[in-house]
C-alpha cells in the first residue's frame, strides 16, 4: 500500500502528536505495561500494514488470522483495542462481536473491511464497535482513530476504577462500623442469656437472635475480605494437612449424593497463608461444587499439587493483578455439576452475582479478595453439563519450607 507521506515527515508528525497523546494514554495502566492492540485479519499483509502504521506508537500488537484464534488471544491478553476484519474463515468479525457482547468498559473495536455491506456495518455498530474504516486505509486516519479510542477507553477505565475504589472504601467503612455495632448487640444478648433459665422460651428466642447476629457478622467479614480490609494472620500452612483436618466440615457441607474424593500430592511445600481465610475458600468452593451437582449424583474432587506457571498460563487466570511466574502450590476443587457458560464465568467474582434463588453471591467475591491478598491466582475451567474445576494457586515463598511428611 503506498504511503501518502514520506518517512521523515511521518516520523516528525508522529513524534509531536505522540508526546501529547502518551500523557493521556498512559493512564489506567502501570508505566511498565504497554497498551495491547489485537489485530485480527486473515490476510497477513493487512496485519503487517497495521503494524507498520503503528510502528512509532508505544503499543504491543498481537495478531490473529481468524476469529477463533482472535477470541482466544482476546481472553488471554485483554487488549484495550481490537482492529477487526469482517470476512474471515472459521468465525466472521460479526460472529466475533456477537460472542463478546461488548459493554462500554470492554475494549474499543475498529472494524476494517474491504467489502462490508451497509447492513453488516450497521449490525457491527449495534454490537458496540467504536469505528469503521474501509480498506485500503490511510495510515494517519488509523493512527488518529487508534489514539482517540485508546485515550477514551483509558479515561473511562480510570474513572470506573476510581469509582470502584471509592465505593470499596465506603463499603469497608460501613462494614467495619456495622461489625462493631453487631459485636455490642451480641454481647448484650449473651448477658441477657445469663439471666434466663435454661429451658425458658425467652432464652430460646435469644439464642436464635444470637445465631442471626453471628450470620450478619459473617456477612460483614465477607465484605471486608472482598474490599481487602480484613486483618489476616499469616502463618506457614501445609495444604494437605489442612485439607485432611477439614474433611469432616467439608463432608457435612455437601449433600449425601455427592461423593467427596481427595487427591493430595506428596512433598507439598508450605504456603504462607491465613488459615481461617483458606478455610473459607475451601468451604465456599466445595459448597459451590455441591450446589452445582444439586440433587443429582456426582463427584467432587479436592486436589493439591505443585505447578510451575509461566506468564502465558498466569495471564489466563482470573485475577486482575497477575502474580510473577514461578513455582506455585495449588488447591483445586472440581465437580461433575452443571458447569458454567462463558457469560457466567465472567461474572462470578462480582459481589452479589448469583444464579441461585437462595444464593447471596458473595462466596466467589470473598475468594477473590482472599486470593488477591495472598498474591495468588485463580484459574477456572468449566463446561456446561460437564463440570467445573477451580484451581487456586499460591506462590511458594522462600521461607515456605516443605511441610509434608
Ligand atoms: N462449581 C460451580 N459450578 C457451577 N457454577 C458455579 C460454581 N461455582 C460458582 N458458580 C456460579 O457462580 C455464582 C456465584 O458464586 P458465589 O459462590 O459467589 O455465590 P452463590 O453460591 O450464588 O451464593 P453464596 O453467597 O451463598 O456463596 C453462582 O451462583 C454460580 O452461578
Ligand atoms: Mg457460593
Amino acid at each position: 500500500m503506498p504511503r501518502p507521506y514520506g518517512n521523515l515527515q511521518l516520523l516528525i508528525l508522529l513524534a509531536i502528536v505522540k508526546f501529547n497523546i502518551c500523557k493521556s494514554v498512559s493512564i489506567g495502566r502501570t508505566t511498565m505495561q504497554k497498551h495491547k492492540i489485537l489485530a485480527i485479519d486473515d490476510e497477513q499483509a493487512v496485519i503487517d500494514t497495521i503494524k507498520e502504521a503503528l510502528i512509532y506508537e508505544d503499543y504491543e500488537i498481537i495478531s490473529a488470522n481468524d476469529g477463533e484464534q482472535g477470541l482466544q488471544l482476546y481472553s488471554i491478553h485483554q487488549p484495550i483495542l481490537v482492529i477487526l476484519d469482517l470476512k474471515m474463515p472459521k468465525m466472521t468479525g460479526l460472529e466475533f462481536l456477537e460472542r463478546l457482547k461488548l459493554t462500554p468498559l470492554d475494549p474499543g473495536i475498529i472494524v476494517l473491511t474491504g467489502h462490508g455491506s451497509s447492513d453488516e456495518i450497521e449490525k457491527c455498530f449495534n454490537n458496540g464497535i467504536n469505528a469503521f474504516m474501509k480498506k485500503p486505509f490511510n495510515f494517519y486516519e488509523l493512527v488518529g482513530l487508534v489514539r482517540n479510542i485508546i485515550s477514551l477507553k483509558s479515561a473511562m477505565l480510570l474513572l470506573h476504577n476510581q469509582k470502584l475504589k471509592s465505593l470499596g472504601m465506603i463499603t469497608a467503612g460501613i462494614a467495619h462500623d456495622f461489625n462493631n455495632i453487631l459485636m455490642g448487640i451480641m454481647g448484650y444478648i449473651e448477658l441477657a442469656m445469663y439471666d434466663c433459665p435454661a429451658n425458658s422460651s425467652i432464652r430460646h428466642n435469644l439464642e436464635n437472635a444470637l445465631t442471626n447476629t453471628k450470620r450478619a457478622a459473617d456477612l460483614t467479614k465477607q465484605i471486608l475480605t472482598y474490599t481487602g480490609n480484613r486483618k489476616s494472620i499469616v502463618t506457614a500452612l501445609n495444604l494437605n494437612q489442612f485439607v485432611t483436618e477439614n474433611t469432616q466440615i467439608l463432608k457435612s457441607s455437601i449433600s449425601q449424593k455427592s461423593v467427596l474424593n481427595f487427591n493430595l500430592s506428596s512433598n507439598l511445600p508450605n504456603i504462607m497463608a491465613d488459615m481461617s481465610q483458606i478455610q473459607e475458600v475451601l468451604i465456599n468452593l466445595t459448597i459451590n461444587a455441591a450446589e452445582a451437582i444439586g440433587e443429582d449424583t456426582g463427584t467432587i474432587t479436592i486436589r493439591t499439587g505443585v505447578q510451575t506457571c509461566d506468564d502465558a498460563y498466569l495471564k489466563s487466570c482470573c485475577l486482575d493483578e497477575k502474580p510473577s511466574p514461578g513455582l506455585f502450590v495449588y488447591l483445586e476443587v472440581s465437580d461433575t455439576g452443571c458447569g458454567m457458560d462463558q457469560e457466567t464465568q465472567k461474572l462470578i467474582f462480582d459481589p452479589f452475582f448469583t444464579t441461585k434463588f437462595i444464593g447471596r453471591g458473595l462466596g466467589m467475591s470473598a475468594i477473590y479478595g482472599i486470593i488477591k491478598g495472598h498474591k495468588g491466582a485463580i484459574c477456572i475451567d468449566s463446561a456446561i453439563n460437564i463440570g467445573t474445576t477451580i484451581r487456586i494457586l499460591f506462590p511458594v515463598s522462600n521461607n515456605s519450607a516443605s511441610g509434608d511428611t
